[in-house]
């Protein structure tokens, strides 16, 4: 039987992101941590000591960080640690994305199988 479910890459291959230079952070009278760079799945992402590494990453317009078990792309939606859906891999352990800050040098992988 053939499967109803499209044939997905992983999301980060789809969109082909360079070095994030893209900023969609609210500009304006906010004081930000000291700037920092980390790594998500080999890519350099820009960010503020103080974000957690969800905001970050939707801050550089990177929305998808694990995949289900079908392969589908999934990100963050709560925000808050209950949906379980911005889970990501730091040093091999499972994390959430949203629980956790940034820090200078983190290196942060996609979370599921890569095809
Ligand atoms: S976004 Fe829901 S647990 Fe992190």
């Amino acid at each position: 039987m053939q499967s109803h479910l499209p044939q997905l890459a992983p999301l980060r291959r789809e969109c082909k992101l360079p070095e994030t230079k893209t900023d969609l952070r609210i500009r304006g009278k906010f004081q930000r941590g000291k700037p920092v760079e980390f790594t998500f799945d080999g890519i350099t992402v820009n960010a503020f000591e103080g974000e957690s590494i969800a905001t970050a990453l939707l801050a550089a317009d990177i929305v998808s960080t694990k995949l289900s078990v079908d392969g589908y792309p999934r990100g963050p939606v709560c925000h808050m640690g209950s949906c379980q859906e911005c889970a990501v891999r730091i040093g091999g352990r499972k994390t959430l994305a949203c629980k956790t800050k940034v820090s200078q040098g983190l290196q942060v992988e996609i979370d599921g199988l890569k095809k």
